[in-house]
C-alpha cells in the first residue's frame, strides 16, 4: 500500500513545504515508506524531487528550493524495484511533460512496457507504475482527462492515481480502481489523497472516487468534473469526513503505537458500547437483517491475515465451545492460493480486517464468493473494500488505527468475536445458562480489567528491557492462547526486528525445546485457572531444566509460578473464552518496549505497511 497526497491553492514558500511533508505526506506515511517523492509545476515545466527513505529524507532532498502547486506527492512501499529514487513516484513520461503517482498493481505492466519500447519509449524504473507515465503521455492530444481515460483502458490490475500535466498547470486528474482516492474540498484550496487523514487537518469534507471513475480536480470549477470510465458523468456527493483531529493525532504519547496500546480500555469498551443489553443478551445491528443465513450455518471458516488471523483462531475455539459450530481459522493468504478447497454444505465465512482493504483476504473472499459461500466481515476501518464485498458485519469500533503493528484492532476483533459467537448461540437456540451470563458479564468487566494491566506498564518496562539482547524468543501458550502466543510473536518481531518463534506450549517438546539456552528466553501464557495449568508448569520446567530464561504472564497472586521462573508479569483472573483479551496486552507491551529500548521506529517499523494490497 502506498500514500498519495496532492494539493492546488495559493499556499506558497515555506507553508506549502511544510503543508508536503508534515502534513499531506506526513499523515499517510504509515502506508508506506521506502521511498518518497514530489511533482509540481515550476513555471513552464513539471519538477521532480524524489528520495530514498522516509519522508524526511525528500523533505531534505528538496532543501531550501521553492515548491509550486499543483503537486502531487507519494509515499511508497516497493512492490515492482528496490526503494531507491529511480523508483520512486512520481514516474514521468520520456518528454517529462506528464508525472503519476500510483498506488496498487498493473498486472499487464510488462506487455505494455514492451509494446511501448517497441514504440521508442525509454524506461528509467522497475515499477509497473512508470508504464502509466508513458501511456498517458502517448495518448495526450488536447484533453488530459481523455489521455488518461484511454491509457486505463489498457491497464489491467489495481491502482489509485494523481496525474500532473506540464502543459496543463491548474489541473490534476485522478482516477480509482481497487486504490482508495478521495479529493478534499478546502477554503479555497482542494487536496488529493489516498486517505481523507492526509488533509483532515485542513477539511472534514471530501468526495470519494468509486471504483472506474476519473476527476479532473481544478480550482474555479463550479463543482468536481467527475466521469466514469465510459465517459459518463457522474454526479459528485460530497461526504463528511468522520476523522476527528484528535484521531489523527499521538496526544501525549511519543508513538501512535503507545497511544493505540493505552486506549485499549476505551476502544473496548466502544466495541461493546450498546451490543449487549440490559437483560443480558447481545445485539448485533448489522447481522439482523441476515438471521437465517446465520441460524442456518452449519460450519464456519475465519479468514484473514496477519494479527487479524490470530484473532480468527480465537473465533475458531469460540465458535465451536461457545456457539457450538464446527470452526475452522483460514490464513487468507494461504486460502487465496489454493484452487479448490472444499467445504461442508451450509458453510459460512467471517473475513476479518484492520484495514478492510488487505489484498490476500479479498482473495480468499473472492474464493468464497465463487462457491457461494455466505461471507460476513469483522472489520475496524468503515466503508472499505472488504465490508463493502461483505453481505454484512460488524464494525469493531476501535477507532482510527495508524501505528503500523495492529494493537487495539486485535482486540476489538476478539471482543466482536465474543458477542457474535454469543449471538449465534442465541439464534441458534442453545440453553442460555449461568456461563453465558458469566461470559457476558465478564467481557463488560475487560476494559477495566486491561485499563489496570495498562496502569501497571512501567513493571512491564522494567521486565522487558534487559532482555532486548536476545537474538530469539519463544512465546507458548495452550488452547485459545495459543493464538495469543503467536500473536505476541508478531508483535516483537514486527516492531523490534528480534526473531520470535509463537508455538503450542504443549507441542514445544517434539522438538523445538533443541534451540533451548540460556541466551534464548521464552515466555509462557500460564493461566493459574486454565485446566492445563499442571501440564504448562510441567513444560515450563522442561524448559528451566534445560537452562532456558523464562518470563511468565500469570494469574495475579500465584506464587507456585513464580518460583518457577525468571520474571512474572501478572494480570488479573478471567475466564478462560476472555484471556486472550487479557494476555495479549503484556506481549504488546513487552515487544513495544524491547523495540523502544533498540531505538527502533515502533510506528514504522522497517519493510511493512499498514495495509498490504498487494498479492
Ligand atoms: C499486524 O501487526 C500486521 N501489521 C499485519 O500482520 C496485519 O495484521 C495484516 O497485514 C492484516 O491486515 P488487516 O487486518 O488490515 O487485514
Amino acid at each position: 500500500m502506498c500514500g498519495i497526497a496532492g494539493y492546488i491553492g495559493p499556499r506558497t514558500g515555506k507553508d506549502l513545504r511544510d503543508l508536503l511533508i508534515d502534513e499531506l505526506l506526513g499523515r499517510v506515511e504509515y502506508r508506506g515508506y521506502d521511498s518518497a517523492g514530489v511533482a509540481f509545476v515550476d513555471g513552464a515545466n513539471l519538477s521532480v524531487v524524489r528520495a530514498a527513505g522516509k519522508v524526511k529524507e525528500l523533505g531534505g532532498a528538496i532543501g531550501d528550493r521553492e515548491i509550486g502547486t499543483p503537486f502531487i506527492a507519494h509515499t511508497r512501499w516497493a512492490t515492482h524495484g528496490p526503494a531507491n529514487e529511480a523508483n520512486a513516484h512520481p514516474q514521468t513520461s520520456c518528454r517529462g511533460h506528464v508525472a503519476v503517482v500510483h498506488n496498487g498493481v498493473i498486472d499487464n505492466w510488462k506487455a505494455l512496457r514492451k509494446a511501448l519500447e517497441r514504440r521508442n519509449h525509454v524506461f528509467r524504473s522497475e515499477t509497473d507504475t512508470e508504464v502509466l507515465a508513458h501511456l498517458i503521455g502517448e495518448y495526450l492530444n488536447g484533453d488530459p482527462l481523455e489521455a488518461v481515460r484511454s491509457a486505463l483502458s489498457e491497464v489491467e490490475g489495481t491502482f489509485g492515481i494523481a496525474v500532473l500535466f506540464q502543459d496543463y498547470p491548474d489541473l490534476i486528474v485522478v482516477a480509482r480502481r481497487g486504490s482508495s482516492i478521495s479529493i478534499g474540498l478546502g477554503d479555497g484550496e482542494l487536496f488529493v489523497a489516498s486517505d481523507p487523514r492526509s488533509f483532515r487537518s485542513f477539511t472534514d469534507r471530501h468526495v470519494v472516487l468509486e471504483d472506474d471513475q476519473i476527476a479532473v480536480v481544478k480550482l474555479g470549477q463550479e463543482e468536481l468534473l467527475i466521469q466514469d470510465i465510459d465517459q459518463v458523468p457522474v454526479s459528485v456527493k460530497v461526504e463528511q469526513i468522520e476523522l476527528t483531529v484528535d484521531e489523527i493525532e499521538k496526544g501525549n504519547h511519543d508513538t501512535y503505537m503507545g497511544k493505540e496500546i493505552c486506549q485499549q480500555p476505551d476502544s473496548l469498551a466502544q466495541t461493546l458500547g450498546g451490543r449487549i443489553t440490559a437483560d443480558g443478551r447481545v445485539k448485533l445491528g448489522g447481522l439482523e437483517d441476515h438471521l437465517d443465513a446465520l441460524r442456518l450455518a452449519q460450519y464456519i471458516i475465519l479468514t484473514a491475515a496477519g494479527t487479524s488471523f490470530y484473532a480468527s483462531m480465537v473465533g475458531e475455539i469460540l465458535f465451536q465451545e461457545v456457539s457450538g459450530l464446527p470452526a475452522r481459522a483460514m490464513n487468507a493468504s494461504e486460502l487465496a492460493g489454493q484452487k479448490h478447497p472444499v467445504f461442508p454444505e451450509q458453510t459460512l465465512a467471517w473475513a476479518l480486517s484492520q484495514s478492510g482493504v488487505t489484498t490476500d483476504t479479498l482473495c480468499a473472499m473472492k474464493i468464497l464468493a465463487e462457491m457461494q459461500i455466505p461471507t460476513f466481515g469483522i472489520c475496524n476501518a468503515v466503508g472499505q473494500d472488504i465490508a463493502r464485498t461483505t453481505q454484512a458485519g460488524v464494525y469493531c469500533r476501535a477507532g482510527v488505527e495508524t501505528g503500523v503493528a495492529s494493537t487495539k484492532a486485535f482486540t476489538s476483533q476478539v471482543a466482536v468475536l465474543q458477542l457474535v459467537s454469543l449471538y449465534l448461540r442465541q439464534l441458534r437456540g442453545l440453553p442460555w445458562d449461568e456461563g453465558c451470563q458469566r461470559h457476558l458479564s465478564g467481557l463488560q468487566a475487560v476494559p477495566e480489567i486491561v485499563r489496570r494491566i495498562i496502569d501497571q506498564r512501567e513493571v512491564i518496562q522494567h521486565i522487558a528491557e534487559p532482555y532486548r539482547f536476545a537474538t530469539d524468543f519463544y512465546f507458548l501458550g495452550r488452547g485459545i492462547l495459543y493464538p495469543v502466543a503467536m500473536e505476541g510473536a508478531l508483535k516483537l518481531k514486527e516492531v523490534s526486528y528480534v526473531h520470535a518463534e509463537g508455538y503450542s506450549m504443549a507441542g514445544m517438546k517434539h522438538g523445538p525445546i533443541a534451540l533451548i539456552e540460556p541466551r534464548f528466553p521464552t515466555i509462557v501464557l500460564v493461566p493459574k485457572n486454565d485446566e492445563n495449568y499442571a501440564h504448562n508448569l510441567t513444560n515450563v520446567q522442561e524448559i528451566r531444566a534445560r537452562g532456558g530464561p523464562v518470563i511468565a504472564i500469570a494469574t495475579e497472586g500465584d506464587e507456585e509460578i513464580a518460583d518457577l521462573v525468571d520474571d512474572v508479569i501478572f494480570v488479573p483472573k478471567v475466564m478462560y473464552y476472555l484471556m486472550p483479551l487479557v494476555y495479549v496486552i503484556p506481549l504488546q507491551l513487552f515487544a513495544y518496549y524491547i523495540a523502544k529500548k533498540l531505538g527502533r521506529n515502533v510506528d514504522q517499523p522497517r519493510h511493512l505497511a499498514k495495509a498490504v494490497t498487494v498479492g
